[in-house]
């Protein structure tokens, strides 16, 4: 959960070197495009401040990544004189605090004078997943029935069958995609404010491309023209030129880690020949090795996690256009973490995660070996062998160097096999005699000392 209040988020941003959090809008007049749903939102939160509750307590604001919600919910409160409460629905954590939150009133805003109330924020909403999700939102109708808080809830996507249910509890309000012009003009302030001379084909050339997606365009605008005194059209064609290099990943990675701007950040990733999926575990590797400090280490695991997230929600939707999202917030949203620490040198390391999974599908070939082996003996599935049997297994064989020695010939493993059923823990073994099925004379020969002296570890 974080609580903001108007003024902490517009402080922040303001020194921050990344333009799109730079150049959010602080009030509402400042939101471009979308009247309407400013107009809106404004006249319901006034409902809440006139001491009244409105028909539906919460809004559901959504339309496209990039138009503004967030900020929006951001501005109008802190211009309305509301704190922002952000809420992660799918944190069990945070769904006890929005309990408790429902229940208190806005009488808190008469502790802080300014503060009227606060605006209870679940931001991508459709972005949950899973079951935890689901009974995330059961839990977020409940909190809109009984909230004597105004709540506002964005998505992407509102018709995502997991959201569905909410919308009958809503009033529904839509963000549109910002036009070319709009996005032109956006891009041209942040140029003069830069100190970088506009040229306006090239500004267009970036909106037609952002597709109505003003966070995308100033992300490219920064990318092409930060450190610049003016923008061409050739900076901007030479786009696609720039995934044509191919370096080795140690290198695009130091370059990452050690970029002070934005672009360079983004550069030296976009050039590697790796995908995308490899990439975030690579960067996940290697922020401990980079950042030392703590806060640096928290903001740059909090930048690729948000990258992880769009990562599932492509996945999830196959909307690739988010894919530059998850680039920028891998690359420079890491990278840009560094405030105060020296760049210095760091020996990367290959990310472990690989290295477990190549493990552990060796692994699962293994299993499988063994439970064809042992399934040959007891007649029953790969899958009931897998759940029911192998637990056992491995349970007796890590306990009783005798009793392993009996399965061992029994199923007729081998090291390998051994190896898959304890995870590679090594095991005492009595070796058995003969490879032939034992009875029960034989069995209790193999437990006669003579034999414990060959005692094995596998
Ligand atoms: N309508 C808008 N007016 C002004 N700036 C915008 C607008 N939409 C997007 N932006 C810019 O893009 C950034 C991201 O917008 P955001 O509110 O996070 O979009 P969303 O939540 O819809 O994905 C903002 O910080 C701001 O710089
Ligand atoms: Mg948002």
């Amino acid at each position: 959960m974080k609580v903001m209040n108007g003024s902490s988020r517009i402080t922040t941003p303001d020194n921050s070197s990344i333009w799109v959090d730079k150049y959010a809008p602080r009030i509402a007049s400042e939101i471009l495009g979308n009247s309407d749903a400013v107009s809106k939102v404004m006249n319901w939160l006034s409902i809440w401040t006139g001491g009244r509750i409105p028909e539906k307590r919460a809004i559901l604001l959504f339309g496209p990544t990039g138009t503004g919600k967030t900020s929006l919910v951001y501005a109008i409160a802190s211009e309305s004189g509301y704190e922002v409460v952000e809420i992660n629905a799918s944190d069990k954590r945070d769904r006890e605090t929005l309990r408790r939150l429902i229940g208190s009133s806005s009488s808190l805003g008469s502790l802080f004078s300014e503060i009227k109330g606060r605006i209870l924020l679940i931001d991508e909403v459709d972005g949950l997943s899973g079951d935890e999700d689901r009974g995330g939102v059961s839990a977020i109708i409940e909190t809109i029935k009984e909230t004597r808080n105004p709540i506002i809830l964005t998505a992407n996507d509102k018709w995502d069958s997991k959201i569905r249910s909410l919308h009958s509890h809503c009033l529904s309000i839509e963000t549109r995609r910002i036009i070319v012009s709009t996005v032109v003009n956006a891009l041209s302030k942040i140029c003069r404010k830069e100190g970088i001379r506009p040229n306006v084909e090239a500004l267009k050339i970036i909106a037609d491309h952002s597709n109505g997606d003003l966070r995308s365009a100033i992300n490219d605008l920064q990318a092409f023209a930060e450190g610049k005194r003016e923008i061409s059209v050739d900076d901007v064609n030479g786009l696609s030129a720039r995934r044509d290099r191919v370096k080795g990943i140690f290198e695009g990675l130091r370059e990452m880690f050690q970029a002070d701007t934005f672009r360079k950040a983004l550069y030296s990733i976009e050039s590697l020949d790796i995908d995308h999926d490899m990439l975030i575990q690579w960067v996940y590797e290697n922020i401990p090795r980079e950042f030392t400090n703590p806060s640096e280490l928290s903001q740059a695991f909090d930048a690729l996690s948000r990258a992880d997230i769009f990562l599932g929600r492509i996945k999830r939707s196959q909307d690739w256009g988010l894919l530059s999202y998850v680039y920028e917030l891998m690359s420079a949203g890491v990278a840009l973490a560094r405030t105060t620490s020296q760049r210095r040198f760091v020996s990367y390391s290959f990310p472990n995660y690989i290295r477990g999974l190549s493990a552990t599908r060796a692994r699962r070939g293994a299993l499988r070996e063994v439970c064809l082996k042992i399934g040959s003996r007891t007649h029953t599935s790969t899958r009931e062998i897998l759940h029911e049997y192998l637990p056992t297994v491995r349970t007796i064989m890590e306990n009783s160097a005798n009793m392993a020695g009996r399965m061992i010939k029994w199923f007729d493993l081998n090291e390998e096999d051994i190896d898959a059923i304890t995870g590679g823990k090594k095991i005492k073994v009595v070796k058995e005699k003969k490879a032939k099925t034992p009875d029960k004379k034989k069995t209790k020969n193999k437990e006669k000392p003579k034999q414990a002296k060959q005692t094995l570890l596998f």
